[in-house]
């Protein structure tokens, strides 16, 4: 039976989190309901907002028997502010539900099951070093984005900001900066640095640059580009990162950022090459890499159609969200590349671009993840391939 919109008030069953925490319930007619909100074993009274062919959305509007998973927010901006959409959800709840997530995306877009992998975690509130704050006109207040529009929610304070940034947000002399977007970024050891859109040369050198202390290394780095936003775990990241790259001759860092990895990897090396598209993250990589290294400014898919072949090199590629391209896959999957890690924060990408080079003959070896954003659906993880 196909739910005709009009009846937008129905009783549902959540049968369990899907990718993006939203939970998912059947229909009558057979099509799946996504309830923002709501948790499996839940009967929840639901709203329909979304309405198509395939499957439909639904706002919460009572939970009627509520999972023992279920708890209070920590922050009363929960539901209107667009962060954080997991807060009813306890710790362990949202680690389950990460890894669960993973699992499911492996198994119905990657085509395999991953073997049992870990999720690393560390704090759970107060993690968030790097953060976009937006102007609140009316009220002078740093703000973030609301819940799906683009209005602004006012911040006073907020539980998964650093110390550093919970500071910056309510130090009046910061309300003053005149921008209407700030990038802030705390090096959890006293110097919050930010930047904004037609900042002057001069004010970058003093507001917007940063050190960052990790493993008895000092990384540069500045407010505007990018940089992992969760100090309190990136030395265990590192830590198994290193335990996967292999020594070797060439070390090839694509999306390479400030030559983050790089930085932790070069000594076991003959050569670096980095290659990352933003010009601004250059001057740090030079600071931060030894003269064995070389990085480029340049997009990454055209550089490896220009450098090819790989095949005696480590890979370790890091995109955005939107994973790596076919044309980049094909290139990997062409060279006969031996090994590779492939460090994501989106499951659904990972696993889409693991079938391709599993189909090529690059198997997953080991998968990680990483709870680097508590009370959200969201997680790093990575992927150690090998030819066989
Ligand atoms: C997820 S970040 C990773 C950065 C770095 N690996 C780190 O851990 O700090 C992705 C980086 O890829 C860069 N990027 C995005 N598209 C790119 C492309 N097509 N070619 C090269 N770099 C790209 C972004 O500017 C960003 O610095």
């Amino acid at each position: 039976m196909f739910v005709p919109f009009r009846e937008v008030s129905l009783k549902l069953q959540i049968e369990k989190l899907v990718q993006g925490g939203d939970g998912l319930a059947r229909l009558q007619d057979g099509r799946v309901c996504f309830v923002k909100g709501a948790l499996p074993g839940e009967t929840v009274r639901v709203s329909i907002t979304e309405n198509r062919k395939d499957f439909c959305r639904a706002e919460l509007v009572e939970v009627l028997e509520k999972s023992l998973q279920r708890i209070t927010p920590n922050c009363p901006l929960y539901g209107v502010c667009g962060g954080c959409s997991m807060q009813h959800i306890s710790f362990e709840a949202q680690l389950e539900h990460l890894k669960n997530s993973v699992q499911e995306s492996f198994t119905r877009i990657g085509k395999t099951t991953l073997k049992d992998f870990p999720i690393h975690h560390t704090e759970a509130w107060h993690y968030r070093n790097r953060a976009r704050f937006f102007k609140h006109s009316e009220s002078g207040n740093f703000a973030f984005k609301a819940k799906a529009s683009n209005g602004l929610v006012p911040i006073e304070s907020c539980p998964i900001l650093s110390t550093g940034l919970q500071e910056f947000i309510q130090d009046n002399t910061h309300k003053k900066i005149k921008a209407k977007e700030l990038r802030v970024f705390d090096n959890a050891c006293g110097k919050v640095s930010y930047y904004y859109k037609g900042m002057s040369s001069k004010e970058q050198e003093k507001h917007s640059n940063n050190l960052v202390y990790l493993h008895g290394k000092t990384i540069s780095m500045d407010a505007s580009v990018f940089f992992q936003s969760n100090l309190s775990i990136l030395e265990l990241f590192i830590d198994r990162i290193r335990h996967f790259a292999a020594s070797g001759d060439y070390l090839i860092d694509l999306y390479s950022g400030v030559g983050f990895f790089s930085s932790f990897l070069e000594d076991s090396f003959s050569k670096v090459i980095t290659v990352e598209r933003d010009p601004r993250c250059l001057r740090h990589a030079k600071y931060n890499l030894g003269p064995k290294a070389i990085s480029v400014t340049d997009n990454a898919e055209e550089w490896l159609l220009k450098n090819a072949p790989i095949e005696n090199s480590f890979l370790i590629v890091d995109p955005p969200r939107g994973g790596l391209s076919p044309a980049l896959i094909q290139s990997i999957t062409k060279s006969k590349l031996k090994k590779m890690l492939y460090v994501s924060c989106n499951p659904v990408s990972l696993a889409r671009d693991s079938l391709l080079l599993q189909q090529s003959g690059l198997h997953i070896h080991s998968a990680e993840s990483f709870a680097f954003y508590p009370q959200t659906a969201h997680l790093e993880m990575f992927l150690y391939l090998e030819r066989d």
